[in-house]
Order: structure tokens, then C-alpha cells, then sequence
């Protein structure tokens, strides 16, 4: 049955340009439509990081519900955290539309959104009604356009939402604001992290576990600064990855728009950015893999890659909402099968074949 809804409702929102789609996937779930249903509960998925337990390893990426408007039933369709955002301080418009495309025969997306949200205020005023103990919410913070000092834009996201956060993430990834991916430079990134620490020191929360969230075009030379800096200044994990500029392999019509493009064919770069990166900051920091997972292989080659915990958005736009589900329950029974009482067994299994493979 689930996975007739999905079909149903791929037909359905194909239909639709691909923002509109957007919205009224989140409308769905705001209200309150039984579109999924929460696997069984597994223990042997629980993902101990950063102080924080994950009920399992798989999470919502950032993009998807950008103003923090339905983290409840994302985590109803059984993901085991949600990240909401990103947020700017001040609500922005972003891009002219459209700005988002489906590559459907490449399983693919391009968008250029460019951080349109509402803003830290309305995010906020959500956040902070959400019943406790509801699971894992993550806040992905980021810098307004026209920010004279962007990294304040961070420092402000940190102090903000430090209390109603279970983890932030500073996301300096994203190809559709001008300039910013800059922020991954050596020395940007110290400075950023530098203030980015002391902020979360001085805020309502100094264990609050922040993440870094990286793009997978960044050079083994830029990896190394990554390793280096996150060590320096105690962020507890990294995000491999946001989208690519890359646009090799893709065969759809759409594959000249610009902006940051995800989905399957951007599952094997990111998996090697990943391994490349597990091999630098070693076995104790916290990686999450991020890009191209729409399967349970593929949420397990992350594992395998260096990963302890999982996102996809992609992957949900063309294989529907039971996506989570079926994922979830397929962790449960690889676990049965392999006959191992956790993923931590899988983990760097084939972090040296991953990064061995080159950038393709
Ligand atoms: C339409 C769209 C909007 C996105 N917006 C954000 C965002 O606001 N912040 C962010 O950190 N990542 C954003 N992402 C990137 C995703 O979080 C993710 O890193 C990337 O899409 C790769 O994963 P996937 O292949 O499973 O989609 C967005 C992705 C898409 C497709």
C-alpha cells in the first residue's frame, strides 16, 4: 500500500513544477496526512555521536523543510533525526523562479534556491513549541546574501537557537550564495570556527554538538584544512556533503541550469569526499554521509564508506515518502541477516576502496 501512495503521489506532484510539488508535500504532512508509517523500533540501530543517541542512523537532509514547519512528522515517517533549514538571521526570497529542476531520467535535481527562508524569528517561535523528548532536531544555520560580516550571520544562528536545537549545523556549502564556499579556505574557516566555538561557549548550551557542512568540490589539500580546523576548534562533526557543481555522467535536458545539483549521480563523489575525509579526522569524529542514498545498499555503502549516520533528500522526491520506512526496516534486516547487534561493525569497511576512487 505504501508504495502505491508513492506512485500515486509521484504521478501527482510530477505533474507540478517542482517548487510547487515542494510545497505541498510540506502542507501534506503539516496536515497531518498518513502518507508513512515509523518502522519498528530497532535498539541495534541506535547511533551513539556527539553525545547525542539516534533512535537509528538515518536522517533528513537539510533543504527540505527549510522554516522548521513539520519536523514532527518527518521523524513520523520513521527518519531517526531531522535537520531543518538553513536559516538566515533575516528572512530572504532567494533566487528568481524557477529555481528548481527535476533530472528525472538521471534521478537527479538542480536547484538555486539560494537560502530562501523566513528567517531566525519564525524558525525559532516553531522550535520552541515542540513537545520534548519528540527526537533529534537539528538546526542548519547559514548567512543572509547581503550580510556585511557573514560569520556573524553564524554566530547569531548559534546563540539563537542553542536552546531549542539538539545539534546545529554551519552549513558554508552551498553553491547559490555568491562567495560563499569561500568560508571553506583555511583561514576563513578558522576564523568561522574560532567564533563559532566561542559562541556556542557563551551560549545557552556549551555541549551543544555543532557540525560542519562541507561541499564534495573541495580538493585533498582543502580536506586536510577541514581535518585540521574542526580538530582545532572541537566541532563535533562533519556533513559530506551538500551538492555539486559537477554535472558529469547526467543525460537529462535540465543538466545546464545552474546551482548546486544532488540525487544518484552525485552518490559516488560524495562517498569518496567522505572516506577521504573519515581517513584524515580518524576513527572518533562524527561524519555524516550525505548524497545519493535512495536505497538501503546505498545507505549501508555510506557505512561502509566512513559514515555513522545517514541523510537523503533526493531519494525521497523520486522514490516518495515510505522511502525512510523501507530504508530503516532494511537496516534492521541486513542486521539479521549478517547476524551483527550494530551498523558500528560495517563502519570503514571500505573506507580505502572509496578513497582510492577518483573524483569522478
Ligand atoms: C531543493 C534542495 C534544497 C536544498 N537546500 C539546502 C539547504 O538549505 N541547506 C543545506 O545545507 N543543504 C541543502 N540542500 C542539500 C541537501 O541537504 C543534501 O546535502 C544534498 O541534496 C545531497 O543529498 P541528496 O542527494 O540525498 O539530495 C538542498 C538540496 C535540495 C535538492
Amino acid at each position: 500500500v505504501s508504495r502505491l501512495v508513492d506512485a500515486l503521489g509521484r504521478k501527482a506532484l510530477f505533474a507540478l513544477d517542482p517548487e510547487t510539488a515542494h510545497g505541498l508535500s510540506i502542507a501534506a504532512l503539516k496536515a497531518g496526512l498518513p502518507v508513512g508509517r515509523r518502522p519498528k523500533p530497532d535498539p541495534r540501530l541506535a547511533t551513539r555521536i556527539a553525545g547525542l543517541t539516534f533512535p537509528n542512523p538515518l536522517g533528513m537532509a537539510a533543504g527540505y523543510d527549510k522554516n522548521a514547519e513539520v519536523p514532527e512528522a518527518l521523524l513520523a515517517l520513521g527518519f531517526g533525526f531531522a535537520e531543518v533549514g538553513t536559516l538566515t538571521p533575516l528572512a530572504q526570497a532567494g533566487n528568481p523562479k524557477p529555481r528548481i529542476f527535476r533530472l528525472a531520467e538521471d534521478g537527479a535535481v538542480i536547484n538555486r534556491l539560494g537560502f530562501n527562508n523566513a528567517g531566525h524569528d519564525a524558525a525559532f517561535a516553531r522550535l520552541s513549541t515542540l513537545p520534548a523528548g519528540l527526537g533529534i532536531v537539528g538546526v542548519n544555520v547559514g548567512a543572509n546574501k547581503d550580510a556585511a560580516d557573514r560569520i556573524a550571520d553564524y554566530e547569531a544562528g548559534v546563540l539563537r537557537f542553542a536552546a531549542v536545537a539538539s545539534y546545529l549545523t554551519v552549513n558554508i556549502s552551498s553553491p547559490n550564495t555568491p562567495g560563499l564556499r569561500n568560508l571553506q579556505g583555511r583561514e576563513q574557516l578558522a576564523e568561522l570556527l574560532a567564533r563559532v566555538a566561542a559562541a556556542r561557549a557563551a551560549s545557552a548550551r556549551p555541549d551543544l554538538p555543532v557540525f560542519l557542512k562541507i561541499a564534495p568540490d573541495l580538493h585533498e589539500g582543502d580536506l586536510d584544512d577541514v581535518a585540521d580546523a574542526v580538530a582545532a576548534h572541537g566541532i563535533d562533526g562533519v556533513i559530506v556533503s551538500n551538492t555539486t557543481l559537477s554535472r558529469k555522467g547526467l543525460r537529462s535536458v535540465g543538466r545546464d541550469e545552474a546551482g548546486g545539483m544532488s540525487g544518484r549521480p552525485l552518490f559516488a563523489r560524495s562517498t569518496a569526499m567522505l572516506a577521504r575525509l573519515r581517513q584524515r579526522v580518524g576513527p572518533q569524529r562524527a561524519l555524516i554521509g550525505v548524497g545519493g542514498v535512495d536505497t538501503v545498499e546505498t545507505a549501508l555503502e555510506k557505512i561502509r564508506a566512513g559514515a555513522d549516520l545517514v541523510q537523503l533528500y533526493t531519494g525521497m522526491i523520486y522514490a516518495g515518502p515510505s522511502l525512510p520506512y523501507r530504508i530503516v526496516s532494511g537496516l534492521s534486516a541486513f542486521l539479521d541477516r549478517e547476524g551483527l547487534s550494530s551498523l558500528s561493525a560495517i563502519r570503514d569497511t571500505r573506507m580505502a576502496h572509496w578513497a582510492a576512487r577518483p573524483i569522478a
